[in-house]
């Protein structure tokens, strides 16, 4: 049987790449869709609820999916240097298919903005990474101009190849499930994942008529753009992976919710945080804070009845691994008890 190669060879001819692309991946992809049947009690029941964890691709989050294209393209017209602006996956992923590739990787950061794990992905897959004393919107502002003059390759998600590898989320979750799902769920920034799942769909529908999902997309309040109607200046949120004020690819993501007669809505720091904690204890599936922002999504709507659940077949996108932002978890905790090396201490303490 041949053993699996990543994304971009499961699903050859899926995707519209270039001829000179040459496959640079590290096996990304082929993700769990996880069964959350505690979680979907606790939100009331009587429906489906599906975790598809992004976090368990090779860099911890689904960035790698696109990043494989991106830079499989690169590689393949020689290009040497690849360049992103990130809230720090995008610039962990680039970082490590860039090394893979023998390629260099610049990676601009908004300052003191970013998860330690992420940062510290950049820097041990040997990335130049900058910080910018602003927001993301302008460091991408930044390489966006930068690329427009110099042969360095932007793989941030306005390059359509990001788009292209991403789709290959949407073609496993409907590959797994038989169909698409009734809902799909999600965190949204800069918008380039909604975009990629939403024209992953479209596409196996029209190959497989597997249906499509009404998608429902969800920022953090302080990050709302798409939600209020005009850019946010300085966007502010705890879950600083979607600490996004202008998103590049917004109107795609609007049009996605408008088409798939669902909606993007938002939720507070507290609700994101709060879903956080509940996915780990009740269904032990760590994710960091942005990740949780889509079944927070759903839970907020489930409550507000705005959502009908029931009979329903729903999947949730956990975008990044929580261990990419650990400080998170341990601001917040009480530390651990220590007790003396002794069985009856420990007795004491757990019996
Ligand atoms: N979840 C996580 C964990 C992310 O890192 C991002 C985006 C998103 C959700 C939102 O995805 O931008 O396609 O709408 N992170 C980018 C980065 C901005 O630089 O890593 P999106």
């Amino acid at each position: 049987m041949a053993s699996y190669q990543g994304v971009l060879e499961h699903y050859k001819g899926l995707f519209d790449l270039p001829a000179h692309t040459r496959p640079v991946t590290l096996l990304e992809g082929n993700t769990p869709l996880i069964p959350a049947r505690r979680l979907a009690e606790q939100l009331g029941g009587g429906f489906e609820l599906f975790v598809k964890f992004e976090g368990l691709n090779p860099t911890g989050s689904f960035k790698d999916r696109g990043m494989t294209a991106a830079v499989s393209e690169a590689y393949g017209r020689e290009a040497r240097t690849v360049i992103c602006a990130s809230t720090g996956n995008t610039a962990a992923s680039a970082a490590a298919y860039a090394a893979r590739a023998g390629m260099r990787a610049v990676v601009l950061i908004p300052q003191g903005k970013v998860a330690a794990g992420k940062l510290a992905g950049a820097l041990a897959y040997g990335a130049q990474v900058i910080q910018v004393d602003g927001s993301f919107d302008d460091a991408l502002s930044l390489v966006v101009q930068l690329t427009q003059k110099s042969p360095i390759c932007l793989v941030n998600s306005l390059n359509p190849y990001r788009i292209e590898g991403q789709k290959s989320a949407a073609f496993e979750i409907c590959d797994v499930l038989g169909s698409a799902p009734d809902w799909l769920c999600l965190p949204v920034g800069n918008a380039g994942n909604i975009t990629a799942y939403w024209a992953g769909f479209k596409q196996y529908d029209n190959l497989k008529s597997s249906g499509l999902p009404q998608v429902l997309g969800v920022q953090a309040e302080g990050a709302a753009p798409l939600v209020l109607g005009h850019p946010v200046d300085k966007p502010e949120t705890v879950a600083t992976a979607i600490r996004i004020g202008r998103p590049a690819r917004g109107e795609q993501a609007l049009q996605t919710a408008e088409e798939s007669h669902g909606r993007i809505i938002a939720v507070s720091d507290k609700e994101i945080l709060g879903m956080q904690r509940e996915l780990a204890r009740l269904e032990g599936i760590w994710v960091e804070p942005a990740s949780a922002a889509g079944l927070a999504g759903l839970a907020h709507e489930i409550g507000a009845g705005r959502l009908a659940a029931k009979g329903r077949r729903i999947v949730a996108v956990c975008t990044g691994h929580g261990l990419k932002d650990p400080d998170i978890i341990t601001k917040e905790m009480t530390r651990p008890l220590v007790m003396p090396p002794r069985l009856d201490a420990l007795e004491e303490v757990i019996l």
